[in-house]
């Protein structure tokens, strides 16, 4: 047998260090960005791991930025979210970066939900606003896929024609009309921060088909897409990007923003969740799009077998 590859077993032994504490199996995994720090009150938590508790999980260094993940249920589905994200800009390779998403998938998020605040390049936006990230653009930042492929999760030469699924923009679309949220769709261009651009070079993104600027989305997409995970993308609009509006940028001024609009953005984001499992379940009823409910199952099978980890009952950790 092919030995595993360094990435896979650590991978694999961070999943076992949670599999010690919960055999909870999320079907929906979410990243929660600037903004949405209080979305776990919308949900009925049943446990939280903070990353400081993995041994060899990347924890932030920016102080007040300690991630964790929460598991828990919206209505009856289970969801795990992430509370915190892993920065470039802090200092941590793409590896790193990455890893919390993967490890969502590897407990068994076959779906994942990624926001985030994002700086409007397109000139109709406005600070408030919600994009739905239709693609991106990381040729700015490095490949979380670099070096050694991970062969047990994904491809070497990953396809990335489809990263946002089309099937969950749908429905992000339909919950926002039903809910009379304003949204547009957009490309979100990912730059390593962690500086705000200058005007030239929000001018460059805009000639190269960027609508919104951030600084961590696109990686964790690519690394989730070469999972087969299927993705999708809410961008907060909290500040129209350098130059195109009177006065300079401040994450004071992101803070704020985010604040402000993050009910509207958390209401959006709680309908989302419920309307994609209705999606997924009409999948499984009508096993219309069976290869992703094949490769769903499967991941989900391989994530559990693959740990070795007895069963635990599920603790109530809070
Ligand atoms: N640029 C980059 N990242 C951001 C911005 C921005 O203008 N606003 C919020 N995150």
């Amino acid at each position: 047998m092919q030995e595993k590859s360094e990435g896979f077993m650590l991978i694999e032994s961070i999943v076992s260090q949670i599999r010690r504490i919960t055999n909870f199996v999320p079907k929906i995994g979410v990243v929660l960005g600037s903004g949405l720090g209080s979305f776990s009150e919308e949900i009925r938590v049943i446990g939280k791991i903070p990353y400081s508790k993995l041994k060899n999980f990347p924890v932030s260094t920016v102080s007040g930025h300690n991630g964790q993940f929460i598991f828990g249920y919206v209505n009856k589905i289970p969801v795990v979210l992430m509370d915190g994200r892993v920065h470039y800009y802090e200092g941590y390779n793409m590896f790193d970066v990455v890893l919390p998403d993967r490890i969502m998938a590897m407990l068994g998020a076959g779906v994942v939900i990624l926001t985030n605040a994002a700086g409007g390049i397109e000139k109709t936006f406005y600070p408030g606003l919600i994009m739905s990230i239709s693609d991106h653009i990381s040729t700015f930042v490095p490949s979380p896929l670099l070096g050694p492929n991970i062969e047990e999760i994904g491809a070497r030469f990953p396809d990335m024609s489809h990263v946002y699924n089309k099937d969950l923009r749908m429905v992000i679309y339909n919950t926002a009309q039903q809910l009379r949220i304003p949204l547009r769709e957009g490309v979100y261009l990912q730059t390593t921060g962690p500086q705000y651009e200058t005007p030239a070079e929000i001018k460059m993104f805009d000639a190269m088909g960027a609508d919104a600027v951030g600084m961590s989305t696109a990686v964790e997409a690519i690394a989730l897409n070469h999972m087969g995970v299927r993705v999708c993308g809410l961008s907060l609009i909290t500040n129209m990007a350098a130059g195109l509006s009177k006065g300079s940028l401040s994450h004071e001024e992101v803070k704020k923003t985010a604040d402000e609009a993050g009910e509207n953005f958390k209401k959006l984001l709680l309908n989302v969740i419920i309307n994609i499992n209705e999606l997924l379940k009409q999948e499984e009823a009508s096993l219309k799009n069976k290869d992703a409910v094949i490769a769903a199952e499967q991941k989900k099978k391989e994530a559990i077998n693959n740990i070795g980890f007895e069963e635990f009952d599920i603790i109530e950790i809070k």
